[in-house]
């Protein structure tokens, strides 16, 4: 019997119970309560009856009655296979039926994942194989590789104006985890309330809550984040591209948030989500850089590349570095070393920038064809957020109910966000958050023109 197979089974015979009718009882068991599922292949006879110390014969009689009752089935490479029965496991956790995908998909926080660099990570990821010592296979520093946390800071330092030692990153799973990580930090050093963006992402409040803090809704305007009356520890921000509203934190909301910031001895939580797409206007310097003791700074590769890398960085004050490192310890011991170093072979070799400059041109074009399709089919409708980012907010002044909206055209076959799934009880307003990154520009006229049919006359 082969170490992979079921060696863990036993026998234990009853009074008066014969040696085959033990080993079928054994194995039916098994195969009822679960522990041996449909499709599994069995030891062969002569495996089971060495394994358990009885004759061969009985083994095959064994294997026999259980055929017999329907519980193996014919034989893979001359061993049994275990049936499709009823089993006693408890049942499997039902599947979350996905909605099936819309012709058009207007989603705002994905990017298109088939522009996904497969050659080029590829070849990164051969060249870690080929060149990594065998050290990089073990456990990696809770900080990030620090290849690529310097091939970061460079790239930080140049593209968003963010003053990073390499020591102050650190590489987590998904801006998801950097608030996490930043959460848990603020909740350790006592900080208790924490304001956010509203609207926002709904998963925002969720995971400051999550990580023992008390998100506190304030609202956003043309400007940005209303930083008049903030009354918290902490704030959550997207300055660059506030989400889903996609205006950027004006010059004197700046000033103001880092002011209060320092009276307060407040952190900001600077999420900079979608920064490397900026199309009509020069790139805004990240908050960070302008005051690097009271900001963190947030960025990923969800948008850049693809949200199944799980690859992001978190640029934190100096003083809070070392403790922020031990968290991300705590929360997973690191990130994974292997593609992290792909990553910084990618950003060194200059292909990483490249990437961005051809994913911007396409994603420049799919926004310029959205634009001009709702000129053409929704003239009357305000848009806003069209510099930057993936996504952009179409305005309904005249429509209360923008989930409605969002069902018909659903049921047209587009998938757009109404604005009031972000909104956290500061912020009223109406509207459709549309992603533009997954549709191809020739498709866009005809989704915007099956939107329209979707608001009312
Ligand atoms: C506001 C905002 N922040 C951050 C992210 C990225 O999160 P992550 O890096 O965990 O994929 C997104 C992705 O959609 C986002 O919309």
């Amino acid at each position: 019997m082969r170490d992979d197979e079921a060696r863990w089974l036993r026998l234990e015979g009853r009074e008066g119970e014969t040696l085959r009718a033990a080993v079928e009882r054994m194995l039916r068991e098994a195969i009822v309560s679960g522990a041996l599922r449909p499709g599994v292949r069995l030891p062969s006879s002569r495996g089971l009856a060495a394994h358990l110390g009885v004759s061969r014969g009985v083994a095959t009689e064994a294997y026999g009655q259980l055929a017999a009752q329907g519980f193996l089935v014919g034989r893979t490479k001359s061993v049994p296979v275990v049936a499709h029965v009823a089993s006693s496991a408890p049942p499997t956790i039902a599947r979350r039926v996905e909605p099936p995908r819309p012709r058009f998909d207007l989603t705002p926080t994905t990017p298109d994942v088939a522009l996904f660099p497969r050659r080029r990570w590829l070849s990164a990821l051969s060249e870690v194989m080929r060149t990594a010592p065998s050290a990089a296979f073990d456990y990696g520093d809770p900080r990030g590789e620090p290849e690529l946390r310097e091939a970061l800071a460079d790239q930080l330092g140049r593209t968003r104006g963010v003053v990073a030692a390499p020591e102050q990153i650190v590489i987590v799973n998904g801006a998801a985890q950097g608030i996490d990580m930043l959460g848990r930090l603020l909740t350790r050093r006592g900080a208790r309330r924490v304001a956010f963006e509203d609207p926002s992402l709904g998963t925002q409040p969720l995971r400051l809550e999550a990580n023992g803090l008390k998100p506190i809704a304030y609202p956003v305007d043309r400007e940005g984040l209303l930083v008049e009356g903030l009354e918290a520890d902490a704030a959550l921000v997207t300055p660059a591209h506030q989400f889903p509203t996609g205006s950027v934190l004006s010059g004197p909301r700046r000033r103001q948030l880092l002011k209060w910031a320092r009276r307060r001895d407040a952190l900001v939580i600077e999420d900079d989500y979608d920064a490397e797409f900026r199309y009509d206007r020069a790139p805004i310097r990240a908050l960070q850089g302008l005051d690097r003791s009271r900001v963190a700074y947030l960025g990923t590769t969800s948008k850049t590349l693809a949200p199944a890398l799980r690859l992001a960085w978190a640029v934190v004050p100096e003083h809070l570095a070392d403790e922020a490192a031990d968290i991300k310890h705590l929360l997973d011991v690191c990130s994974p070393p292997i593609e992290q170093r792909a990553l910084a072979h990618l950003i060194r070799s200059g292909e990483y920038e490249r990437h961005i400059r051809r994913a911007r041109t396409t994603y420049r074009r799919r926004r310029d064809a959205l634009m001009s399709a709702l000129r053409r089919h929704l003239p009357d409708l305000p848009v806003e957020g069209i510099a930057a980012g993936l996504h952009l907010l179409v305005r309904l002044p005249q429509v209360d109910d923008d989930e409605a909206v969002a069902v018909r055209a659903e049921q047209r076959g587009v998938r757009v966000a109404p604005l009031s799934r972000y909104t956290h009880g500061t912020y009223s307003g109406s509207g459709l958050v549309i992603g533009y990154g997954r549709v191809h520009e020739t498709a866009m006229p005809t989704a915007v023109r099956t939107l329209a049919t979707a608001l009312p006359a």
